[in-house]
Formats: C-alpha cells, structure tokens, sequence
C-alpha cells in the first residue's frame, strides 16, 4: 500500500479551481520533490494530505486512511504527518525545549523526563544541542527552522511535508536548513517538499513533481525531469529559476 494516495483531487475556493484532478502516489521512504510556479497549487496539495484543507472531488489517502472521510480522526492523522512551513513558527514565549517537548507531552502523553531526552536527541539531530535552554528570538532565522523541523521530528511522524522551508531565509542561512533536510532524508523518512531549490532537489528527491495550472504536469525521476524537462512548461520555468 503507498503511504500516500491523491485520486482525481479537486480543489476550489469558490470558482477559483486550485486542484484540478490532482492524482499522486508516494511509497514509504520516496523523497517527493514538488516545483511549479508561484499559484500552480503546490501548497494546497501539500495541505490536502494532513487534511487542513476541504476538498470538493476525489480522494485523499494517508496510510489507508482516508483523510476526506467526515468520519477520519483527523486530530490522531495529523500525529502522523508533520509539516513545517516557510514562516518558523516556533511559540516566542516559550523555550526551545518546550516548543519541542509540547506536542509530544500534550499529545501523546510523553512523561517530563522522557520528553527533554527526546528534545535533545531531536536536537542533536539538527545540530543544535546547546539551544535547549534558548528563546527562539535568541536564535536565527536558519536556527529556528532546524528547531521547527526538530520539533516535528520530535513527534515520530510517518511523513513529513516541507512548505518552502528555506524561502524566507537570508542566503547564507539556507545551506545549514538543505543539510538538516538531507540528513533527514537519508534516514529514511518519507518527505514530500516543495521547492526552489532545483539543485537540492535534483541531489535529495527521488522523484520531481511540476505543478502547473492546478495538474500535475509532470513528474519523473529527478535527474531525468530536471535535465531533460518533456513539456514547454516545465522547461520555461527551469529556465526562470536557473535564470
Ligand atoms: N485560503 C485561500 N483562499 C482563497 N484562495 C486561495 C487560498 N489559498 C490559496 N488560494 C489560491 O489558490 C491558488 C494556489 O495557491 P497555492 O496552493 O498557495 O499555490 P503555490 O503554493 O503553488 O504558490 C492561488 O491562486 C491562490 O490565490
Ligand atoms: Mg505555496
């Protein structure tokens, strides 16, 4: 069974259709990389999988589990799926430790002691053992993505989706993100992320997927789609971002 399922998705906000029969499978451990341009729609489907967004055809599937069912749990889904996004949103009020040790304790029931060990191995994870006991403004923009991403990792999700993770961030900042990101991928977690990063993408994804006009347009092996793109589209737009 593929860990996800997108079949035939329609989405619309009033007349405006943003999903216009969108059908994807991603299989436990593939790295999904999504490319298109700004509006083609690479958001919204990132939402329709952890069910934060409503759709009006088609179907949803997360491990089997029909995410646009009324009857899914979408709650207990979510557990599941974590996603990060472009802006941190990491609580300011709160410290590092408890940013990350939130979910896990609220959520899942993880005991204090438990859960401080698992903010510091998640920490340690994206290289950032010694901001435990930080505020998020004490850290910067790249740092407080890695503690966004620890803090999803921090709650043993079966897949991860990554919104533009690195866009808000100053240049010299993005690398530090790209790393964590690869070391997550090379663990074996199943990510889907959208991207403009075309070089990163090309080295971590296994597959590309380009979003154009609310379809998917294209999709293929990531080396094989980036180098030899099949449609105007896809080959107009490689072109804008590699300028
Ligand atoms: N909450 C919303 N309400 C109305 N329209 C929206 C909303 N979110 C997105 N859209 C529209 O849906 C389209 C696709 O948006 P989005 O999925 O964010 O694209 P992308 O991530 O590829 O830039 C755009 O035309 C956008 O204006
Ligand atoms: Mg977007």
């Amino acid at each position: 069974m593929s860990l996800v399922e997108l079949k035939n998705v329609v989405k619309r906000y009033g007349t405006n259709t943003v999903l216009n029969g969108v059908s994807l499978t991603v299989e436990k451990g593939e790295i999904i990389a999504i490319i298109g341009r700004s509006g083609s729609g690479k958001s919204t489907m990132l939402r329709c999988v952890n069910g934060l967004e409503p759709i009006q055809g088609g179907t949803v599937a997360f491990d089997g589990i029909v995410v646009n069912d009324p009857a899914t749990d979408l709650r207990k889904l979510r557990q599941h799926v974590g996603i990060v996004f472009q802006s941190f949103n990491l609580f300011p009020h709160l410290l590092v430790e408890k940013n990350i040790t939130l979910a896990p304790k609220v959520v899942k029931g993880v005991p204090p002691a438990e859960a401080r060990a698992l903010a510091e191995a998640v920490l340690r994870k994206v290289g950032l053992a010694e901001k435990i006991d930080a505020y998020p403004d004490q850290l910067s923009g790249g740092q407080q993505q890695r503690v966004a991403i620890a803090r999803s990792l921090a709650m043993q999700p079966q897949l991860m989706l990554f919104d533009e993770i690195t866009s808000a961030l100053d240049p010299e900042l993005v690398g530090e993100v790209l790393k964590v990101l690869e070391e997550v991928a090379r663990e074996g977690m199943t990510m889907m992320l959208v991207t403009h990063e075309i070089g990163f993408a090309r080295k971590v994804a296994n597959r590309v997927v380009f979003m154009h006009e609310g379809k998917i347009w294209e999709q293929g092996p990531a080396a094989e789609t980036l180098g030899k793109p099949r449609t105007p589209e896809l080959e107009t737009f490689l072109s804008a971002v590699l300028h």
